[in-house]
């Protein structure tokens, strides 16, 4: 029987049934309504610099590579030969001037054009269409601020568009002298349990910090670190795409973690100036701590961390984690930052573990017969959400809610039904 996708979350979207979370049927659909119609993070433009340069990646669970063409535009070409369907390549990143299939050899260029097939007189009579037969490509590739995102819908709205309002908290970390570069690397491993769960965590949980992540605050002798405070936001940005920040009265703004090094203390003072007017006011005093872009695209700035959750069947979800940095940042900063990163939320980070952890535990208790029939609860500050006049969004709430939880499983239903979502109605009030 088919699924009633409707059935799944609570009208006030307060509840998900645990079968989103385990059914292949429902997967399969995710990746037809989710992830070929919405635009999907890639990577850095730092990765391609050159004409030539390429890395790969996945759109949802299509394998992609991501190239520089030789015209100097932007590709991201299906990793699946036209002939018999192998990976063309096999590389996680290079320069090349193309691509040869390890099968047959049919090899393509940077542009994902076919450019050559061997034995094309004596197999094909010359009667093979080159131009008919090149790799399949995103219908639209474009980047905001060096971060590179594809879609394979042609009828999605344009990137800047599908971003919305989450464009204005991304410039929060993007905007900078000189702009951002990834570390090169990347940190893959996988979790044993579905890629929502481990989105709608990094979309802004932050109730779960004071507790899940508990022992690191004490190890950095400070044990209020993730106390609630009136700074402390979840924001619903349009849609689906949330996080929560810090917003600070005017004039002030975050200068880095209490326990960072002393470089990286000395580097904030030093920009400050500079940064807060990039800024500008009101961007100034807000601080992004963590958030989602919709579907997987997970962002811990705190961390000089970026990462995509790439969906693995319905049961697992491989992380993909990158170091963010400011370009124009000298060396021995872009080493604490990369320093910080490994310790919080690389592979074995003290944060990272907590996290997957938990996840793990969640998927396993939602296959189970009593429990598979339960929903998880997503009802915590309903209805005490408002409105900030000048914060890009729709809606807020205190830290400790689930606003962004909310909005996430809202786009969610949005996507895999084709219908507009009610808004829930908020309280218009200064704060
Ligand atoms: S599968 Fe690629 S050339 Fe045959
Ligand atoms: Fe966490």
């Amino acid at each position: 029987m088919a699924v009633d996708f409707a059935q799944l979350v609570a009208d006030d979207y307060t509840w998900v049934s645990r079968q989103a979370f385990r059914d292949p049927e429902i997967h399969a659909a995710e990746q037809e309504r989710i992830f070929k119609r919405c635009w999907m993070f890639l990577g850095h433009e730092s990765q391609v610099r050159e004409p030539g340069d390429f890395f790969t990646t996945y759109m949802g669970e299509e394998a992609v590579i991501v190239t520089r063409g030789l015209d100097g535009a932007l590709h991201a070409l299906v990793n699946s030969c036209r002939h018999r369907g192998m990976r063309v390549c096999r590389a996680d990143r290079g320069n090349t001037k193309r691509f040869s299939c390890p099968y047959h050899s049919w090899t393509y260029n940077a542009n994902g054009e076919l450019i050559g097939v061997p034995r094309r007189k004596e197999g094909y009579y010359d009667e093979i269409d080159l131009s008919r037969n090149g790799l399949i490509q995103a219908a639209q590739v474009d980047s905001y601020r060096g971060l590179i995102f594809a879609t394979f819908a042609a009828a999605a709205p344009s990137l800047r568009d599908y971003l919305g309002d989450m464009a204005w908290y991304m410039d929060l970390v993007l905007e900078r002298e000189g702009g951002t570069e990834l570390i090169p690397g990347i940190h893959k491993w996988i979790v044993r349990a579905n890629w929502k769960l481990a989105c709608d965590n990094n979309a802004g949980d932050w109730y779960h910090v004071a507790f899940a992540h508990g022992s690191s605050a004490k190890l950095n002798q400070n044990p209020n670190q993730f106390d609630e405070d009136d700074n402390r936001l979840q924001i619903s940005a349009e849609t689906g795409h949330t996080l929560c920040a810090y917003r600070y009265k005017p004039g002030r703004r975050w200068m880095g973690a209490q326990h960072q090094p002393r470089i990286l203390t000395e580097y904030f003072e030093e920009t400050e100036a500079r940064t807060a007017k990039l800024l500008g006011p009101d961007k100034g005093r807000v601080h992004f701590i963590a958030g989602n872009v919709f579907p997987n695209f997970g962002w811990i700035p705190g961390s000089y961390t970026i990462r995509q959750y790439h969906p693995r069947g319905p049961d697992q979800t491989e992380v993909w984690s990158y170091c963010l940095v400011d370009a124009a940042a000298p060396r021995e900063v872009k080493d604490a930052m990369k320093r910080m990163y490994t310790n919080s939320f690389g592979p074995s980070g003290l944060l990272e573990q907590d996290d997957g952890e938990n996840w793990t535990g969640c998927a396993a208790s939602s296959n189970k017969p009593v429990m598979g029939r339960e929903s998880f609860n997503y009802q915590m500050g309903v209805g005490h959400e408002w409105n900030i006049p000048g914060l890009p969004g729709q809606h807020v709430g205190r830290a400790t809610s689930e606003v962004v939880q909310r909005s996430f499983y809202r786009r969610w239903l949005e996507q895999m039904t084709g219908r507009s979502e009610p808004v829930l109605r908020v309280i218009a009030r200064e704060g």
